[in-house]
């Protein structure tokens, strides 16, 4: 079974929740490695979890996760990309599958640059990336909300997450499966 690696940073749990329904949405279909990035990982600004990064080696496929901070991914979740610099030397993670999901406080939060940052860092990487074919507004059932087909936008309404924004993460990770089935 292939292995899909969500890797995300979270304070306050809203990512942590969205990276818990995308596995939700793979599970049965992969195996899958929820590594959530510690803050205390990071020393003099260097992230070192020698063992986060085996995981990500190991993987078909991975879900970028982080808050929109300041309109960008946050830092704690950066100075995890700036310690792939290696394996980006070697091309060690070229041809996975990657996705990306994010939350802010506000509809309009500037999330789109997060996932445009995700997006860079999986083509930097030689991964392939995965987006939404959900079109915003369209679906039915609601999910894909903020019409975001990059990756999964969210927002916080009500101080909680729509249950559509969650059905939109397990429908990412169920995607990313599929996707990782058919790669490996
Ligand atoms: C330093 C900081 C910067 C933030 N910047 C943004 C932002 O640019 N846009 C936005 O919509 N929300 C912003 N937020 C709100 C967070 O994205 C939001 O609280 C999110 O739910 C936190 O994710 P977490 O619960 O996974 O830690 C910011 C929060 C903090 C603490």
């Amino acid at each position: 079974m292939p292995l899909l690696a969500i890797v995300y940073f979270s304070i306050t749990g809203t990512t942590e929740t969205l990276a818990h329904a995308v596995a939700r949405g793979a599970a049965g279909a992969t195996e899958i490695a929820l590594c959530r990035i510690a803050g205390d990982a990071i020393v003099s600004g260097r992230f070192h979890n020698e063992a986060l990064l085996e995981t990500i080696d190991r993987a078909s496929a991975v879900a970028f996760g982080s808050p929109t901070y300041m309109g960008g991914p946050a830092a704690q979740f950066k100075a995890f990309a700036d310690s792939s610099s290696d394996r980006w030397t070697r091309q060690r993670w070229a041809g996975k599958i990657a996705a990306g999901f994010t939350t802010g406080a506000c509809a309009g939060g500037d999330q789109l640059h997060t996932l445009s940052y995700f997006s860079i860092l999986a083509a930097q990487h030689g991964m392939l990336w995965c987006g939404l074919d959900i079109p915003g507004g369209e679906d039915s059932s609601g999910r894909n909300r903020l019409g975001s087909q990059l990756g999964l936008a969210t927002h916080l309404v009500d101080r909680t997450l729509p249950q559509s924004d969650l059905s939109t993460a397990e429908y990412l990770g169920e995607r990313l499966a599929k996707m990782a089935s058919r790669n490996g």
